[in-house]
């Protein structure tokens, strides 16, 4: 199969290493020759390192190199069989390039968008045969993260859908079905593990490094909120969660706060500037988290149940099935239990509880509990 796939960044080249590996024939392009000269150079090192961890076998690096042809010329894609767009997050250049996609392809060829935020229905709108065009969202690093969320616009057609799924789970993901909504399921059910952490964290609750204890030492997860944000960067996560706000018409539960912003304008954009909400310079004093576990259970319950919540909510809409939410969590952000899951565990009664405990005492929309977990309460019903 050709696959190719434009612009050559840090999620293009990740993709187009992915494919080759799985035996495609690859064109990555990219409009700047240095992106295209980083990309292929990357790729030497990466399968190199690859061959010395015995992951690949002697030569199978040089084979796999031989299959991507880097380039700087769009009309080296015609006659792919699938073209993956990870350009740019910006729909106006997406959408020109898109109508370029189309001029050098036949009408079967798979049209995909890695776009983390954008619609895909906007993006299909550029092209005259929007049937083939599909999200296919990768995450970062492409080679190394499981999850790919699969999603049709309305005006995907569902062999395009089925086609897109299979040849992505012929490359080893873990594919996921979600709508064509903002954030689509990990970047919307994620959003309150950084936006209740900083809250708890204006309202004085706790620190940074007691609020990332929490959630690590007792909560499971890999990284602490805090932690994570400073390694996301702030820029592009105080980005995210704004542009999922708008999306969202204004729904309280996505606002983005003050403390996040505050940083991307001071330049503090975590650890690539050298300071974010921790101070990553040589000789930095080390934030010491208040181990106190009463303090530390009341976090991490609270994060966790509004993730639930939104778990729950997701599913409610119909953004995607059960599995398919607890799978996104899991396999793409590496949550230790998947969300829904965990809830069946906890028990439905004593979520919903914690919701309305938090909503009597906020009195703030963002609180409000699911509709479908207070149903599910009623009726005794569990995920799973
Ligand atoms: P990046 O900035 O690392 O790379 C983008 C590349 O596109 C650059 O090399 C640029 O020269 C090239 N480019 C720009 N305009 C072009 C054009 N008209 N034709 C060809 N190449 C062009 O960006 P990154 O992080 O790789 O993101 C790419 C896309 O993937 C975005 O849509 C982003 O939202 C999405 N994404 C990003 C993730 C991440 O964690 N960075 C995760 C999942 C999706």
């Amino acid at each position: 199969m050709k696959v190719s796939i434009i612009g050559s960044g840090s999620m293009g080249s990740g993709i187009a290493q992915v494919a080759a590996q799985n035996g495609n024939e690859v064109v990555l392009v990219d409009t700047s020759q240095q992106a295209v000269d980083n990309a292929k150079a990357g790729h030497v090192k990466i399968l190199a390192r690859l061959v010395e961890k015995q992951r690949l076998q002697e030569g199978e690096d040089k084979e796999i190199l031989n299959r991507i042809r880097y380039s700087t010329s769009m009309a080296d894609i015609s006659g792919s069989d699938l073209v993956i767009e990870a350009i740019i997050e910006n729909m106006d250049i997406k959408k020109k390039v898109f109508a370029q996609m189309e001029g050098l392809c036949g009408d079967n060829t798979i049209l995909a968008s890695n776009t983390s935020s954008l619609s895909i229905a906007s993006i299909g709108a550029s092209v005259k045969k929007a049937d083939r065009v599909i999200g296919i969202h990768f995450f970062n690093p492409a080679p190394l993260m499981p999850l790919v969320e699969i999603i049709p616009a309305v005006s995907t057609s569902a062999e395009t859908t089925q086609k897109a799924k299979d040849i992505i789970d012929s490359w080893g993901k873990v594919t996921v079905q979600t709508k064509d909504t903002p954030g689509f399921i990990v970047n919307r059910v994620a959003r309150p593990f950084y936006g209740e952490a900083v809250r708890i964290y204006e309202e004085g609750l706790a620190d940074f490094a007691t609020i990332d204890w929490a959630m690590t030492e007792l909560g499971g997860f890999r990284m602490g909120p805090f932690t994570l944000m400073d390694f996301i960067g702030h820029d592009v996560n105080y980005a995210v969660t704004e542009s999922v706000f708008t999306a969202f018409y204004f729904d309280p539960r996505y606002r983005p706060n003050f403390t996040q912003k505050r940083l991307v304008e001071a330049g503090w954009l975590g650890r690539k500037s050298g300071k974010g909400f921790y101070d990553y310079a040589e000789g930095a004093e080390k934030a010491e988290p208040n181990k106190d576990a009463a303090l530390g259970e009341k976090i991490k319950n609270r994060i966790l149940m509004m993730l639930i919540n939104e778990a729950a909510d997701a599913l409610f809409l119909n953004i995607a099935s059960a599995k398919d939410i607890d799978l996104a969590m899991t396999k793409g952000v590496n949550y230790p239990k998947g969300l829904l899951a965990w809830a069946d565990e906890i028990g439905i009664q004593k979520c919903v509880d914690a919701l309305d405990g938090m909503y009597n005492e906020y009195h703030e929309d963002r609180y409000r509990c699911s509709p479908l977990l207070r149903k599910m309460a009623e009726e005794g019903r569990k995920f799973f």
